[in-house]
C-alpha cells in the first residue's frame, strides 16, 4: 500500500512537470547568465517559457533589464522582445528559485591558481538552490566539470533538505555544447545529452530539453554526460596540439604546415581538420581536460595525453614571439623599440572572448621584450595586459587604417577575424607574420607574408 503512495506522488510530479513542458508554462530559472546561459536564457523566452535569469554580476542583470545585450551569440531584437515582452527577467535575488520549475546552472568552472578545479561557483549556487528546493522541481547542471560532480557534489547538498531524488525533485548533467560563433550549429540542433541520477530525472530532462532542442540523447548517469563533455574537449586540445606540434616541425623542415594539413584533409574518412595556431584559447579547451586530469589522480591514473597536449599548446605563445624576433631580424630590426601592430586578440574568430586568449600571453611577452605594440580587434575595444617589468599596460584597439599598418615594422595576425580586409593589410605592410593562415587565400606570391 506504502508502495503505492509512493509511486503514485513520484508520478505526479513527473507528469505535472512534463504537462507544463508541454504548454511551456513551467518557469525556468537559468543561473549564470553568460556566454551559455544568456543563449539559453532567451531560447527557452522565445518560445513561451517564463525565465528568470540570475546573477551575481549586476552589470549583467541591470543591461539584460534594459534589454541590453552582451552576448554576440544572441541577436539584440530577439533579447529586447522577449525583455519587452515580459518572458526574460533578470535578478540577484535567489529567492526567486522558490517559484521556479526548473533551474539551469550555467556557471563559471574555471582552475584554480594550482590548476585544480574551482567549484566554488557551484558550491555556491547549490547552496542557493538548496535553500529554495521544493518538490517538483527539475535541476539541471550545463556547467562543464569532471564526472561525479553531479552526484557527488550537488547531490548531497540537494539531500539535506530531506527531499527525494527522481521522486520529489529530478537532478541531472546536461552539458552545453555551444560553439560560439558557430552560424550552423545552434544551440537548437546540436545533439543534447542528458544524464538523470534515476531514470525518472532523465526522463523529465528529455522532456523539458525535448521542447526546443531537436534531437535529445539519454545517457545511462549524469557521470556518463560529464564525462563526455569532457572527453570531447579533451580530444580537441590533443588534435590541436598534434597540428600545432607538426607546425613547429614543418617549421625546421621547411615545409608549408598549411599546404601539407590541406592535402592531408583530402582523405575522406579517417581524418578530421583541425589547425594549428598560436595557441588555445577560451573557456573550455585550456581548462576542462584539467578536471579530468584531476579526478584521474583520484585513481591513480596518469592522463598523459592531457598533460602532453597542455604542454605544447601552451609552449605556442612563446614560439610565436621567437619567431617574431626571427622575422625582424632577418629585416634588420630589434624586437626592442619594433612597432608590431597586432590583428586580433581574441581567443577564437568571430567572438569578443579573450579568456585564455593566447595572443594576450604573445602581446605580454612581446612588450616585455620593449616591443611597442598596438591592435586592432572590430570585437575587443580595450585590453588590461599584465606584463612582467612593466605591471598592468592598458591597450585599446585602432582603427585598421593603411597608415597604421605602414607604420608597423611587422603586422601579426592573432586571431582570423572574417570582417578583416586582408588583401589591404598585405598591401599596406611591411612584412606580415600570419599564425592563422588568414592570408592564405591570396596565394604565395606576396613576398612579405610569413605563415606558421
Ligand atoms: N563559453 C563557452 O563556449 C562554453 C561552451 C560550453 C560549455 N561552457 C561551460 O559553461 C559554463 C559557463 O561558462 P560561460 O562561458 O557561460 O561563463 P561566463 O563567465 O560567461 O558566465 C557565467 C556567469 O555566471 C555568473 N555567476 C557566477 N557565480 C554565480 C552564482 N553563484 N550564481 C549565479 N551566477 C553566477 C557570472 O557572473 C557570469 O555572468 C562553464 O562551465 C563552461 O565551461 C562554456
Amino acid at each position: 500500500m506504502a508502495l503505492d503512495v509512493e509511486t503514485k506522488v513520484q508520478q505526479d510530479y513527473a507528469e505535472e512537470l512534463k504537462a507544463k513542458f508541454r504548454a511551456h508554462t513551467a518557469v525556468v530559472a537559468v543561473a549564470g547568465i553568460g556566454y551559455v546561459g544568456l543563449p539559453l536564457a532567451v531560447e527557452k523566452a522565445k518560445v513561451g517559457f517564463p525565465v528568470i535569469g540570475l546573477d551575481r554580476n549586476e552589470e549583467r542583470v541591470a543591461m539584460v533589464k534594459r534589454g541590453e545585450n552582451y552576448i554576440r551569440d544572441v541577436k539584440g531584437e530577439e533579447l529586447k522582445k522577449v525583455v519587452l515582452d515580459g518572458k526574460l527577467r533578470t535578478s540577484t535575488d535567489f529567492s526567486e528559485l522558490g517559484n521556479a520549475d526548473v533551474v539551469i546552472i550555467c556557471v563559471p568552472t574555471p582552475l584554480t591558481v594550482h590548476r585544480e578545479p574551482d567549484l566554488q561557483y557551484i558550491e555556491n549556487v547549490t547552496g542557493e538552490i538548496a535553500k529554495h528546493l521544493h518538490p517538483g522541481q527539475l535541476i539541471s547542471l550545463e556547467s562543464t566539470t569532471y564526472p561525479g560532480t553531479t552526484e557527488e557534489v550537488i547531490l548531497p547538498k540537494l539531500a539535506t533538505t530531506g527531499l527525494e531524488v527522481g521522486k520529489d525533485f529530478f537532478l541531472v548533467h546536461s552539458p552545453e555544447r555551444v560553439d560560439p560563433g558557430n552560424k550552423r550549429y545552434t544551440t537548437q540542433n546540436t545533439n543534447k545529452l542528458v544524464g538523470g541520477v534515476t531514470q525518472a530525472c532523465t526522463d523529465v530532462a528529455t522532456a523539458f530539453y525535448g521542447e526546443t532542442i531537436i534531437k535529445v540523447i539519454k545517457c545511462s548517469s549524469p557521470a556518463i554526460a560529464e564525462m563526455a563533455k569532457v572527453f570531447e574537449n579533451t580530444y580537441r586540445a590533443v588534435n590541436i596540439a598534434l597540428v600545432n606540434e607538426m607546425a613547429l616541425l614543418c617549421d625546421r623542415m621547411g615545409i608549408s604546415v598549411w599546404e601539407m594539413l590541406d592535402a592531408a584533409f583530402t582523405k575522406p574518412f579517417g581524418i578530421q581538420p583541425f589547425y594549428p595556431g598560436p595557441g588555445v584559447g577560451g573557456h573550455c579547451i585550456p581548462v576542462d581536460p584539467f578536471y579530468l586530469s584531476w579526478k584521474a589522480r583520484e585513481y591513480d591514473f596518469p592522463t598523459r595525453f592531457i598533460e602532453l597536449a597542455g604542454e605544447t599548446n601552451l609552449q605556442m605563445p612563446g614560439y610565436v614571439v621567437d619567431r617574431v624576433v626571427r622575422i625582424l631580424e632577418r629585416r634588420g630590426k630589434c624586437i626592442a623599440r619594433a612597432q608590431i601592430l597586432a590583428l586580433g586578440v581574441a581567443y577564437k574568430r568571430d567572438t569578443a572572448d579573450t579568456r585564455e586568449s593566447p595572443a594576450l600571453k604573445v602581446l605580454s611577452l612581446l612588450l616585455a621584450r620593449g616591443a611597442n605594440v598596438y591592435y586592432h580587434d572590430p570585437f575587443v575595444p580595450r585590453l588590461v595586459l599584465r606584463v612582467e617589468g612593466l605591471g598592468d599596460v592598458r591597450l585599446h584597439s585602432i582603427p585598421l587604417e593603411d597608415c597604421a599598418i605602414k607604420q608597423a615594422d611587422l603586422a601579426l595576425i592573432l586571431t582570423d577575424h572574417s570582417s578583416v580586409d586582408y588583401d589591404s593589410v598585405i598591401r599596406a605592410s611591411r612584412a606580415i607574420f600570419d599564425t592563422r593562415n588568414a592570408t592564405g587565400h591570396i596565394g604565395t606570391s606576396t613576398d612579405n607574408v610569413v605563415m606558421l
